[in-house]
């Protein structure tokens, strides 16, 4: 099983950390292919909890190379803080590789993110404020600064003064800020050139060459299939292609090299920042699974928004991403519950719509039509096997996974490393 592709279903949030993690073993590379210090994984080793941001989950694995690959955008400074807490904490973290073509996050992206979300006043889309819209916004536009650029100081300087020659009209004119100097930005950017440079390479010729001799490449995903730029809840969504072709496109290893996708999909739908979410709960049930769940953001510390599962969103999810095993996770969160309602079609302004729509304002208008199931209220944190489940727990799951249209090959029953039922083998 050469490469595999590991992607979030939902909004983000959903345990791609801990997934990415229970694979990090049997796996030789671990590939981050989009976002950047965007995301937060959480990854509980023993008494030990990580929490991830611009480095793939993998870096925990040991053996394991970790990879940033060209479609992802660095926060030099955040990327340096990262390994060096890692470090002190015994993780090795001396074979990470960072693509040559990969895009940088400078001080003006982070300023531009968190002017225009000011500016956007009750439009905004709630972002990280890390600087990726606006860096992903520049790449598109042909002014960004690769990592490459940072190794020829005359090429950096002309690029990062063609870059701000617009943006110091922008922030000086519009937004009302001080302008920001180029020698600012390049004496920053030239501060990390030596501890950078090792760790640099053509990342996609490394990835390919391991895939010849046989080697298992995991693409570890950031964000989620209703965040992606393309197939998500446009414009509430983040910057990149964080669905499985943007594996492909995020890292220069072609589509016919990818055997399998797995999709992590949460037992209930929790989402951060702003946008359409037709099973939000403004209840007391929504408080009940935000506290259960432990649903606060791993990058802003914001209280995630919660809601019941949504079967159309994950049937939506296994199309766009060519989903061939779903990892459940957070299975345990729902344990006590009475009755366990999901969404299983839409109500859009009277008609039944049994797929996500295409157009914005209807998703707006998209009310959950929900079908209700018997709960449990044994503790299923040990569970192993599927048997060990609770009758009502297993039915959930079968209901679940016959509605998605792809296998539930594994649950997630506890955030520890190995609280898993594993149904179906996820390399093999
Ligand atoms: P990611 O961004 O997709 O990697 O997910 P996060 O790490 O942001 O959020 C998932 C949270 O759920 C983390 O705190 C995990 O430790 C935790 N988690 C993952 N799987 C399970 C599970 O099956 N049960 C429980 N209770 N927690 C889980
Ligand atoms: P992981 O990988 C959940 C959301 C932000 C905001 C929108 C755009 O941990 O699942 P951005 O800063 O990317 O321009 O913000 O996307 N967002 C996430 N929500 N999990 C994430 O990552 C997210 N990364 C971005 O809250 O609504
Ligand atoms: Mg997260």
């Amino acid at each position: 099983m050469p490469a595999v592709v590991l992607i979030g279903a939902q909004w983000g949030d959903e345990g791609k950390g801990k997934a990415t993690d229970l694979l990090g073993s049997r796996v030789d590379y671990v590939v981050k292919f989009n976002g950047g210090n965007n995301a937060g994984h959480t990854v509980v080793v023993g008494d030990e909890k990580y929490a991830l941001h611009l480095l793939p989950s993998g870096i925990l694995s040991p053996g394991v190379v970790p990879v940033i690959a060209n479609g992802v955008v660095v926060d030099i400074e955040v990327l340096f803080n990262e390994l060096d807490a890692l470090s002190a904490r015994g993780v090795d973290v001396s074979r990470l590789l960072v693509s040559a073509n990969a895009h940088v996050i400078t001080h003006y992206h982070r300023t531009i993110d968190r002017v225009t979300e000011r500016f956007l006043g009750k439009r905004q889309i709630g972002t990280t404020g890390r600087g990726i819209g606006p860096t992903y916004a520049d790449k598109i536009n042909r002014v960004g600064i690769r990592v490459q650029d940072i190794f020829d100081e005359g090429i950096l300087r002309q690029k990062v003064e063609g870059a701000l020659e617009q943006k110091n009209h922008l922030l000086l004119k519009i937004y009302n800020r001080r302008a920001i100097s180029t020698e600012e930005i390049v004496d920053d950017l030239l501060s990390y050139a030596d501890r950078l440079r090792p760790m640099v390479s053509d990342t996609s010729l490394e990835l390919n060459r391991a895939l010849e001799a046989g080697r298992t490449v995991l693409f570890e995903g950031g964000q989620a299939t209703m965040l992606d730029v393309d197939h998500g809840t446009y414009p509430f969504v983040t910057s990149s292609n964080a669905t499985s072709g943007g594996a492909a496109t995020g890292s220069g290893v072609a589509p016919n090299r990818i055997d399998r996708v797995i999709a992590v999909v949460k037992a209930y739908t929790t989402r951060v920042g702003a946008g359409p979410f037709p099973t939000e709960l403004h209840d007391e049930s929504g408080e009940w699974l935000r506290g259960r769940g432990f649903e606060f953001g791993t990058t802003t510390g914001r209280p995630r928004r919660t809601g019941w599962y949504d079967a159309p969103i994950a049937r939506y999810s296994a199309r766009i991403n060519g989903v061939t095993d779903f990892v459940l996770t957070k299975l345990d969160v729902l344990t006590g519950l009475e009755r366990i309602p999901v969404a299983v079609a839409y109500d859009v302004d009277g008609r039944r719509v049994d797929e996500v729509p295409v157009s914005q304002s209807d998703f707006h208008h998209a009310k959950p039509i929900y079908e209700e199931f018997e709960g449990w209220s044994e503790d299923i944190s040990g569970a192993r096997e599927f048997g060990d489940l609770p009758k009502a727990a297993q039915d959930y799951v079968l209901a679940l996974e016959e509605m998605s249209g792809s296998r539930f090959s594994a649950i997630g029953v506890g955030p520890d490393r190995d609280a898993i039922v594993v149904r179906h083998d996820l390399l093999d």
